[in-house]
């Protein structure tokens, strides 16, 4: 084989809280995001807090860097606040006008989360949200006129405010019915239009307030919603697939890189046992089970271990993933004495940077790729990755984004070689996000990834017209190739 499989999935994808927008239209609900301001590389977003004692405070509450949030602690919107989440870029209105731009790109899937507070305000309320079911239908129709298949996630990185506050989020064994009661939701009101389904967004790197719903981010807690996430991914793959032996479930994991920072023997097994933290979602997931290194994860993280039921365990094994999706956008080093997984590591002095410091890693693309597929054997799919960049639109908004299309083009001949000379099942690429969106590290617009450029500043002003860029051009002529014309 000479290029890309001829069925390869060409699309793009992108997240409700960061893209969706109508915050407070159509009966939604509200999600933890919502109290998230907006921020920067310098001031770091954060969520808003009341105390018990009406002091206002801030905490940081997302991703490996989450603050502890008391218990008296909770979210207040704040006048003075910008909150990204609310209008985003607006696709609740936009949806016809961005799905025909995917289109007229030539994409033939389409990867976009469902907004659970949308489905269910509250997320344990007995019956659904209607008007929120007939927006995610028109979505679907819209994506049906266009024969571009939906690859829906069940979860990215968010809940229902309610089911956090009351709950303590995913560590409460509660979530698990609540969350399976919405996944049925999705498969009786959408299966006949959607056969992807992703359960959880990079449940490996998200936790804390934000996406976990917990006011603890690390220990025992942390790892009791993971836990509680597994079985509720399980428990949904098992009856997904009852209903539609069509149904292919995949969950995503943040899989950037991680390389030892040098060969010297320390260092190697640094990034082997570090690179485990990862590992033990997959492995979980998709091999259905715990492996023993799992105790030696929940020891560095303060804890003796996991008591995890015979059900359970029948669970987890019943309901493995049927393929590995991730989000591969940099690679990161580790060195021994680092506190393993080194997220912050981009010291790589073989590696250019973006402007928010990622390190541009083509190859590792590659490496990665065969990682997985060599450790895991199921087939795989790069549901996220891209470059986030300052544009420079002309006076028309036009960008002519040079070095985008020169990071994708890189990234895919990585990907191509990695499915053609070694072998790695890779059944396609979902662009992340093919419409400029908020970002979700810091809350800006100004870090861009789309090949649409949207009118809008980091505090929501703007017309939010979009408008094709020039790596919109290059990416049709990918697609009509089937990447059989990369530099
Ligand atoms: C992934 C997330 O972590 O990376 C997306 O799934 C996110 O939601 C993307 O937007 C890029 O990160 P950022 O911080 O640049 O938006």
């Amino acid at each position: 084989m000479s290029g890309f499989p001829k069925d390869f999935y060409w699309g793009g994808a992108t997240a409700d809280f960061q893209y969706e927008g109508g915050f407070n239209e159509g009966n939604r609900g509200l999600l933890s995001h919502d109290y998230e301001t907006d921020g920067s590389m310098e001031h770091p977003r954060h969520h808003t807090m009341k105390l018990a004692d009406g002091t206002i405070k801030n905490y940081r509450s997302s991703f490996f860097y989450a603050d502890q949030i008391p218990e008296d602690a909770t979210p207040v919107f704040l006048d003075n606040e910008y909150y990204p989440s609310h209008q985003a870029v607006d696709f609740y209105h936009h949806y016809k006008e961005d799905i025909k731009l995917m289109a007229d790109m030539g994409f033939n899937i389409y990867r976009f989360s469902i907004c659970w507070s949308r489905i269910y305000p509250l997320g344990d309320e007995e019956e659904p949200n209607q008007e929120g079911i007939a927006f995610y239908r028109d979505v679907f129709e819209e994506l049906k006129k266009y024969n571009i298949e939906p690859m829906v996630t069940i979860c990215h990185d968010e809940m229902p405010m309610h089911l956090a506050l009351k709950y303590n989020g995913w560590s409460n064994r509660h979530l698990i019915d609540a969350y399976v009661k919405y996944a049925e939701t999705l498969f009786k009101e959408f299966g006949s239009y959607c056969h992807y389904w992703l359960t959880f967004n990079e449940i490996n790197a998200v936790r804390g307030f934000g996406p976990c719903g917990t006011r603890e981010s690390d220990g025992y807690t942390r790892y009791l919603a993971d836990h509680n996430m597994f079985v509720a991914s399980a428990k949904t793959v098992i009856l997904g697939h009852k209903y539609n032996l069509e149904n292919k479930f995949g969950a995503m994991y943040a899989m950037s890189g991680l390389y030892p920072r040098t060969c010297k023997p320390e260092d190697m097994l640094q990034s082997q046992l570090a690179r485990r933290e990862n590992w033990y979602f997959i492995d979980t997931m998709l091999r259905g089970y715990y492996h023993p290194y799992a105790k030696s994860i929940w020891q560095h993280h303060g804890f003796e271990t996991l008591e995890i039921s015979e059900e359970d365990k029948k669970t987890l094994y019943d309901g493995q993933l049927d393929f590995c999706s991730f989000s591969y956008y940099r690679t990161n080093t580790t060195q021994a004495g680092d506190k393993w997984f080194n997220v912050g590591g981009d010291d790589n002095p073989y590696l250019e940077k973006t402007p928010w410091g990622w390190g541009v890693d083509p190859l590792g693309l590659r490496y990665v790729l065969n990682e997985i597929y060599d450790r895991i054997q199921k087939p795989v799919f790069v549901v996220e990755n891209g470059m986030g960049a300052i544009d420079e639109p002309d006076e028309n908004d036009y960008v002519e984004d040079d070095y985008r299309i020169q990071y994708l083009n890189d990234h895919f001949k990585a990907m191509r070689d990695a499915i053609t000379i070694d072998g790695v099942d890779c059944f396609g690429y979902t662009m992340w996000a093919p419409i400029d969106l908020v970002s979700l590290s810091t809350g800006e617009m100004k870090k861009r990834y789309g090949f649409v450029y949207v009118d809008m500043d980091d505090k929501g002003r703007g017309t939010l017209k979009r408008t094709p860029k020039k790596s919109f051009y290059w990416m049709k002529h990918v697609i009509e190739t089937n990447g059989n014309d990369l530099e």
